[in-house]
């Protein structure tokens, strides 16, 4: 029987951090062998907020090749970029064409994106949650797993899908496949080193309230160092008073594979001294061989080239077909 499918992506907007590590990498590692995945870098909705385009192909590659440094396996997994797959745009302007207006402007992350850009907020930022459902829809997805942050986004692709269904579908033969999400409880949201309140992003303009998963080891000393803390002595997860002795926690947690009754027991009584030490090595300890890896793919001649090329045949051999299938749901007459 064939495995159920799994579709993920990141945007090449920066560097990847630990927030994209733990609440979507990670996971996707460890539930690849039940499932045959694509995970895709999305550069397509890069560009809706302003780009360089001198970065925007280096940074694609880098996302891809990070991908591979994190464990990610060809055995079970394709990897592929968006722009590559041209049925992702054109199923995006099908879907557009079906989605209500309000149900847009409604996106917590939308609102959120347009207060930041200003005056200059463009088309693109408010119809990429269809794009994202296209990419999703696209491929007959069972499972995407992602960080919380991504749950209303999926939860329009799923309505989209439906509508599609309802209004050009026959209620025995859906047209699409609704997909359903697949949030990790812990890790789902890493925070800002600088404001337990925030969650850690690429978009932060301070470097420092992020890890990148390519920093350097004397790096992420000097940022664990400069970290927000507080005054009390004792560490304890679960208090609103202490976002960012919660979220170091739990960092901790994560990196080390703990429970969270161990961490509990270890750090009890520990002050930020004590603790900080333990944290940094935790971190350089988990992300020196994903740089390692990095380096040895990057350094190997067209060896990623050839994982995008393989990735995106697999892609369109899906893709093509269910974009075909929709085509015809909605009366366009097929070319021969
Ligand atoms: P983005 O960086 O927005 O392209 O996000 C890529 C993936 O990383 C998505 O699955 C997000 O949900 C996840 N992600 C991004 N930031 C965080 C964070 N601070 N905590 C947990 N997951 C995150
Ligand atoms: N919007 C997602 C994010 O910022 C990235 C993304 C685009 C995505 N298309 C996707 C994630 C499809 C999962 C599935 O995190």
């Amino acid at each position: 029987m064939a495995k159920p499918r799994v579709f993920s992506g990141i945007q090449p907007t920066g560097e990847l951090h630990l927030g994209n590590y733990l609440g979507a990498i990670q996971n996707w590692v460890e539930i690849q062998s039940q499932f045959e995945n694509f995970f895709c870098v999305v550069d397509l909705h890069a560009i809706t907020v302003p780009h360089k385009p001198e970065m925007l192909a280096i940074d694609t590659h880098t996302v891809a090749a990070l991908y591979l440094a994190c464990g990610i396996d060809l055995e079970h997994s394709n990897i592929f970029v968006q722009s590559h797959v041209p049925a992702h745009t054109e199923l995006a302007w099908l879907l557009n064409c079906i989605t209500p207006l309000n149900w847009l402007q409604d996106m917590v992350q939308f609102k959120e994106k347009a207060i930041k850009q200003g005056e200059n907020v463009g088309a693109g930022l408010l119809n990429y949650p269809v794009l994202m459902a296209a990419d999703i829809l696209l491929y007959d997805t069972d499972k995407v797993p992602v960080g919380e942050d991504q749950k209303q986004h999926l939860e329009l692709a799923r309505d989209i899908a439906a509508r599609l269904n309802y209004l050009f579908g026959k209620e025995e033969a859906p047209v699409l496949k609704l997909p359903e999400p697949l949030i990790r409880t812990e890790g789902a949201r890493v925070m800002s080193l600088t404001d337990g309140t925030k969650k850690m992003s690429k978009s932060d303009p301070s470097d420092l309230s992020r890890i990148n998963l390519l920093d350097p080891p004397d790096q992420i000393q000097h940022k664990v160092k400069r970290c927000k803390t507080d005054s009390v002595r004792g560490l304890t997860f679960d208090n609103p008073e202490r976002p960012e002795c919660d979220n170091l926690l739990t960092l901790y947690m994560l990196l080390l594979g703990k429970t969270k009754e161990e961490v509990t027991a270890e750090c009890a009584d520990m002050g930020w001294g004590q603790f900080k030490p333990l944290l940094t090595e935790a971190l350089i300890n988990t992300l020196k061989p994903i740089q390692d890896k990095y380096h040895e793919i990057t350094s190997e001649q067209n060896y990623l080239e050839s994982v995008l090329r393989r990735g995106r045949e697999k892609a369109e051999a899906i893709a093509n077909p269910t974009l075909t299938r929709v085509k015809a749901a909605l009366g366009y007459s097929i070319p021969v």
